[in-house]
């Protein structure tokens, strides 16, 4: 099975939420790769089994820039068999929240096969790992249908 986490994080918050979610897969005996948006080949997307997109919100409530590329490549390529999911850290304080997440999951749950979505406050604390939990359990179902 090929999972492929695709990230991109500036601070670090969005990027200690997928490394714990990769070892949540590890624990369930699925491989992730993990790749920074930047390093991740466009052009294999459809070979993946599953996609998990992690995404910081910038702005008023928008897709961060360097994001752009991978959100066109869903929209174009053949994904309609991936099991998608995505997650990212945001802040209230914003009028938009997690914005990003939102412009992703309208896109994917046209696009592909949206599995489950999580979006953090700013940065990961203790209560959240049941919500990250169950965010790869939804996913570990939906690739086991
Ligand atoms: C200039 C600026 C604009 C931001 N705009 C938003 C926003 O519109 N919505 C939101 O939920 N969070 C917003 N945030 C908060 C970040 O998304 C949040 O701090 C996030 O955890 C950063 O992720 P990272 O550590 O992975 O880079 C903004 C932060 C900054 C500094």
């Amino acid at each position: 099975m090929k999972v492929a986490i695709i990230y991109t994080s500036k601070t670090g918050n969005t990027e200690e939420l997928v490394f714990v979610l990769r070892d949540l897969f590890l624990r369930k005996k699925i491989e992730v790769c993990l790749f920074r948006v930047e390093q991740f080949p466009l052009q294999d997307l459809p070979a993946f089994d599953a996609v998990i997109i992690g995404t910081y919100t910038w702005r008023d409530g928008e897709i961060p820039v360097e994001m752009l590329a991978l959100y066109r490549a869903f929209e174009t390529a053949d994904v309609k068999h991936i099991v998608t999911g995505v997650v990212g850290t945001g802040d209230s304080c914003y009028p938009h929240f997690c914005g990003a997440v939102d412009g992703f999951r309208d896109m994917l749950y046209v696009q592909s096969h949206l599995s489950a979505t999580l979006k953090i406050e700013v940065a990961l604390q203790s209560k959240d790992y049941e919500r990250c939990r169950g965010f790869v359990d939804k996913l570990w179902k939906s690739l086991n249908k």
